[in-house]
């Protein structure tokens, strides 16, 4: 898999290229404000999927490429808390000494899939889902420097396998290769977490551009569509029980006050009611699926100028009067990957300080 070498930073890293030709065609112009530059830096080569690879114990990284084989085709036409920056894997010898509660609230030897773990919510659910015991993590992101650091970050602070996949999760062939060389390395997934998003505000629905309305969708809904249908396949494949965690919105279920934004309620509000059908539909395979619906969370997301004015309006809504920090919804992505939450299938859990109690 993996054919050239090259140093990056202090690394020794070893290249290899999964070729990949059916892949999104984003242009720079169709992006959102809040994510145009990240998504126009890392616009994907023809039929291949950058990877990276870092092993348990080791300090280098395989970086190469995972191909988009034409049986993938076919199947489918930084952060505020005080306590981000350690990170501390659970070990054999602690999880042995945890009473039966406490390991079931543990992720302890499960291989997981984060989408959109480059930064923000996501990454900030890799670093927990590490120190809850996970034993392999893998990360999809469209954002290759991002990804890649964040990958070796948490590789040089834990020792865990982790890798990064350079995926577009609007992209099906590129999804499906991806699972599928994780599949391949790893075994069939326990857990997904789907936090790959992106967000659009202030803009008045009747001037709303078409082209960035489809492409919010494409990427909240029918993204999270597609990673749920690629990892659930290969659960059921292997016929090993798992749970999906889609990232929703409180926007999902209340409209946002002041600024308008038709497009991302609509989009989040699919969300939940696709992780209600895919929820009843895979009961039967022991794949549940669940929601986290955040309230107003303080990521790089609404670290925009723009939005000043507007946090105060947002904290004044909220009963707890501030935004949430990036950690705070780590505890419940943990449960609900974990064999805690597991009669629990088909849940949006709000979690927003109390705004939609108004
Ligand atoms: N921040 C909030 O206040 C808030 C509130 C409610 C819900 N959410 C949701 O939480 C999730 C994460 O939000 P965040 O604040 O961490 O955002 P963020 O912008 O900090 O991180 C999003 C990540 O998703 C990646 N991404 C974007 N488009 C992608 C694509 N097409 N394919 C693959 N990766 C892609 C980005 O590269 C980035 O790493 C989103 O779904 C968002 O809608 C956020």
């Amino acid at each position: 898999m993996f054919s050239s070498s090259r140093i990056l930073g202090s690394r020794v890293v070893r290249s290899s290229v999964i070729p990949r030709s059916a892949l999104a065609n984003t242009t720079a112009t169709q992006c959102s404000r809040f994510h145009r530059s990240a998504i126009s830096q890392n616009a994907i080569e023809d039929n291949q999927i950058p990877v990276t690879v870092f092993s348990a114990g080791e300090g280098t990284a395989d970086k190469g490429t995972v191909n988009i084989d034409q049986a993938s085709r076919l199947r489918n036409e930084s952060a505020s808390s005080p306590h981000y920056d350690a990170v501390h894997p659970l070990t054999r010898k602690l999880y042995d000494q945890m009473p039966h509660t406490m390991r079931s609230m543990s992720v302890y030897g499960k291989t997981i899939i984060i989408t959109g773990g480059a930064r923000g919510l996501g990454n900030s659910m890799t670093r927990a889902c590490a120190e809850a015991g996970a034993k392999n993590i893998i990360i999809f992101d469209a954002n290759q420097e991002l990804g890649d650091e964040a990958a070796a970050e948490l590789h040089d602070k834990t020792g865990l396998p982790i890798s990064f996949f350079k995926v577009d999760v609007r992209d099906a062939a590129a999804i499906n290769a991806a699972v599928d060389a994780c599949v391949e390395r790893y075994g069939a997934p326990d857990v997904l977490v789907n936090a790959a998003g992106i967000a659009d505000s202030n803009i008045k629905a009747e001037t709303y551009d078409v082209q960035m309305f489809r492409r919010l969708i494409d990427i909240n809904l029918t993204g999270s569509f597609l990673m749920s249908q690629a990892v659930g396949r290969a659960m059921m494949a292997a016929e090993k029980p798992g749970s999906i965690v889609l990232v929703a919105s409180m926007s999902g279920s209340v409209v946002n006050y002041p600024q308008e934004q038709s497009c991302y309620n609509a989009s989040k509000a699919g969300v939940i009611q696709l992780g209600k059908s895919l929820a009843a539909e895979w009961a039967k395979n022991q794949i549940r699926v669940n929601c986290i619906s955040p309230g107003y969370m303080d990521t790089a997301l609404n670290r925009v100028p723009a939005l000043d004015a507007q946090k105060k309006i947002w904290k004044s809504l909220t009963p707890q009067n501030r935004l949430g920090d990036v950690d705070e919804l780590n505890g419940l992505c943990v449960f609900l990957a974990s064999d805690s939450s597991k009669f629990m299938t088909g849940a949006n859990c709000i979690i927003d300080g109390g705004y939609t109690c108004y």
